[in-house]
């Protein structure tokens, strides 16, 4: 993945003033920053979200310049949204996680195949959530929720993980496994990574480097 002098904001908020960033296949890097300093929108650049106003986005060799490419790139990337609103879902766990394989093998009228559910019952396995397949959403901790999350991500079987401050709302134990966590993902499915950490986490554990967000530039932390 690969930024070059991008510039990017919404309307005339200018927030991302000219970012160069390169992150490698297979590479996990932190990204800190003081709230508004532009983290979740950098993420909104690299998923084709927002179109920034000058420069080059490019993931896995492909420049984001159409809509089929954003699509396409969209595809490859798993999103975990900053915590708030997510794991009220009225539903078991195993279904909340299956969600995330819509669009892939599974869509509109076509029904979850036998492959679907063993990816779902592998990722289950790998972020310890296999004796919660059947609790119901609602019930769980924050911790739990955010395997949740990351297992709905993880299931599409992205090329990149996107993570926006994934420890925010975590207790003191959840917010200390998360990193194991990471790295089992990481070592399975050989992914790159890039986690928005608020520094007081220990995100860099995980990390092969961090970057930090300030005035609109990305710098070596
Ligand atoms: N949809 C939006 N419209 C206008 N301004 C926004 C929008 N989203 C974020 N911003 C502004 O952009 C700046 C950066 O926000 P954000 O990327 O969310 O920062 P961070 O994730 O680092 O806390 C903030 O000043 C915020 O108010
Ligand atoms: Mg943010």
């Amino acid at each position: 993945m690969k930024l070059k002098a991008v510039a990017a904001g919404y309307g005339r908020r200018v927030v991302l003033r000219r970012v160069d960033f390169e992150l490698a296949e297979g590479e996990c890097c932190a990204v800190l920053g003081e709230n508004g300093a532009g983290k979740t929108t950098l993420f909104k650049v690299i998923m084709g979200l927002i179109h920034p106003y000058r420069g080059e986005v490019e993931v896995f060799g492909r420049r984001m310049d159409s809509r089929h490419t954003r699509q396409w790139v969209r595809r490859q990337i798993g999103y975990v949204p900053q915590a708030g609103s997510d794991g009220r879902l009225p539903i078991p766990v195993q279904d909340a996680v299956l969600l995330g394989r819509w669009g892939t093998s599974f869509a509109g009228f076509k029904r979850p195949t036998a492959e679907d559910r063993r990816i779902v019952w592998e990722t289950l396995e790998l972020l310890g959530l296999r004796e919660l397949a059947s609790a119901d959403c609602r019930e769980l901790s924050g911790g739990q929720k955010q395997r949740v999350a990351i297992a709905r991500a993880i299931v599409r079987k992205p090329r990149l993980l996107l993570l926006d401050e994934p420890t925010t709302y975590l207790d003191a134990s959840a917010r200390d496994s998360l990193p194991d966590v990471l790295a089992a993902i990481r070592r399975e499915l050989g992914l790159s990574m890039l986690v928005i950490s608020h520094g007081a986490d220990n995100l860099q554990q995980v990390s092969d480097r961090a970057v930090v967000l300030k005035e609109g530039v990305l710098e070596p932390a």
